[in-house]
């Protein structure tokens, strides 16, 4: 496995003379990370009520090493999106933009809104087009996000880079004592992974193995960048993570080992914040942290093997505890935050509400080797746009019992929140116990689901494996909520 981004930055600094320098003060690590790329800040974009954002799906050209440009697709942006700021109980009109060769949709997942509105495949937008929905937020604080989920083709969409982080705040993160200043003690980090070509252009041809498990990149990204190096005050940083790769789960965890302290899940506070080390994210999953960086000391985030292939088939996997990021804490906070206890806990989870049980078997492994007769499915069916495969009532609860045949699979359900009851026989994880939008199930889980969102049969909402490969592929089934 090559290192392209390390490798021409070392020799950059070769030709300049500063490589030689730092040779010859310290190892070759340093001298890579002497001149790591700084970590991109998406721009902050502020939704104020009844007021307008425009969002441009269209080409770009942006350098995921700091040196060479690749072609790339973004949202109002080169790669990935401006970073969305929305308020709870305010109303925002969304232009969004098709300047793309192809036709695409703009999903707000994790926002609660109607299925009119949340840009699944059935909120076609074609090329040239403008789609104008307008968005009530009505839900908890929590960090959303967005990306486009035209049938079939979300997956090549997804990986040239259209792609956003959503924050829905309440105004209260102050009060709460929380970091809270974008892009200062309050940072996006948005994980992916890619494969590029010998000369730097992103490579997404997946091959049968790809598609079955996912198609996973051989180098790491944060916001778009490899390896990159973070500036942070020397006091409690909030890291707001998405996992927007396209099948890799991440294994998170510190190079020095230090704890870190999760506060929010998919859809919110979850209470006491969860004293962890290591935290897996699924691809969907979003996790709010909080990090110590007040020992001044410098520290990279790693990532470590992911669960659904370690082993699998013994494919000998890339990406190994690689580097993701490195913070260097290199300034006095301009507040000092201290641990909060009791954020907004969400109820305990109420089976008794539970009007309906069922069952969704995900299986992926028939696919391609039966003689190529049906990909991937749920309940052994494959996605039909024109099928609605379940009808729930609106303002009830069910309990959803999902079952991932032959994979570990990231299920996640739009325009609605669970809580998860039980996974693979394990009590629910300190991280997962509120409320949630996707999960990674291994074995079995059961979920205890809220439809508040209206979704009329012409225009269901989606659930599906967030392994964008399999959901294109048919991993993904229709429910109507009437
Ligand atoms: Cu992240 Cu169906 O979506
Ligand atoms: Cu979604
Ligand atoms: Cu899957």
């Amino acid at each position: 496995m090559t290192d392209n981004g390390r490798i021409t930055r070392r020799t950059l600094l070769a030709l300049s003379g500063a490589g030689a320098a730092a040779l010859a003060t310290g190892g070759l690590p340093d001298i890579a990370w002497a001149a790591a790329p700084a970590l991109p800040l998406p721009k902050l974009v502020e939704g104020r009520d009844g007021e307008t954002i425009v969002l441009t799906m269209r080409p770009g050209s942006h350098s995921f090493d700091g040196v060479r440009p690749a072609a790339t697709a973004g949202i109002s942006a080169d790669y990935l999106a401006p970073v969305v700021r929305v308020r709870r109980g305010d109303t925002i009109r969304f232009k969004v933009e098709n300047r793309l060769k192809e036709e695409t949709t703009l999903h707000w997942h994790g926002l609660m809104v109607p299925s009119a509105v949340d840009g699944g495949p059935h909120n076609t937008i074609r090329p040239g087009d403008i789609w104008a929905p307008e968005i009530a937020i009505s839900q908890p604080a929590a960090t959303t996000w967005f990306h486009p989920h035209p049938h079939g083709r979300t997956a090549r969409q997804v990986y040239q880079g259209l792609t956003g982080m959503m924050i829905v705040t309440d105004g209260g993160d102050a009060d709460r004592g929380l970091p809270n200043a974008y892009g200062v003690d309050d940072l996006p980090i948005i994980l992916q992974d890619k494969r590029f070509t010998a000369n730097g252009a992103i490579d997404y041809r997946p091959n049968m193995m790809d598609l079955m498990h996912g198609f996973r990149g051989n180098q790491l990204l944060v916001n778009g960048m490899i390896a990159p190096e973070a500036a942070v005050p020397a006091g409690l940083v909030r890291l707001r993570l998405l996992n927007a790769a396209n099948a890799r789960n991440f294994s998170l965890r510190f190079g020095d080992g230090r704890p870190f302290f999760v506060i929010a899940g998919d859809g919110g506070y979850i209470g006491d914040p969860a004293e962890l080390r290591a935290l897996i994210v699924a691809p969907g999953e979003r996790y709010e942290i909080l990090v110590d960086f007040a020992d001044g000391r410098a520290v990279e985030l790693l990532n470590g093997d992911d669960p659904d292939t370690a082993g699998m088939m013994g494919i000998p996997l890339p990406g190994r505890s690689d580097v993701l990021i490195r913070f260097r804490p290199s300034s006095a906070p301009q507040v000092s935050y201290r641990l909060p206890q009791g954020l907004d806990a969400p109820a305990e989870p109420d089976v008794k509400t539970a009007v309906s049980w069922r069952t969704f078997t995900l299986d992926s492994m028939s696919m391609g080797m039966m003689g190529g007769k049906h990909g991937p499915t749920i309940n052994g069916r494959s996605f039909d746009m024109g099928r609605i495969d379940v009808t729930a009532k609106r303002d009830t609860s069910e309990i959803w019992e999902i079952v991932a045949r032959d994979m570990p699979h990231p299920f996640h359900v739009h325009g609605a929140r669970f809580r998860v009851l039980g996974n693979g026989g394990r009590k629910t994880e300190p991280a997962a116990v509120g409320w949630k939008d996707v999960v990674l199930v291994e074995d079995r889980a059961e979920l205890l689901i809220v439809f508040d969102q209206p979704a009329p049969l012409a225009k269901p909402f989606m659930y599906h494996c967030h392994i964008l490969e399999h959901e294109d592929q048919g991993m993904m089934g229709q429910v109507a909520i009437i």
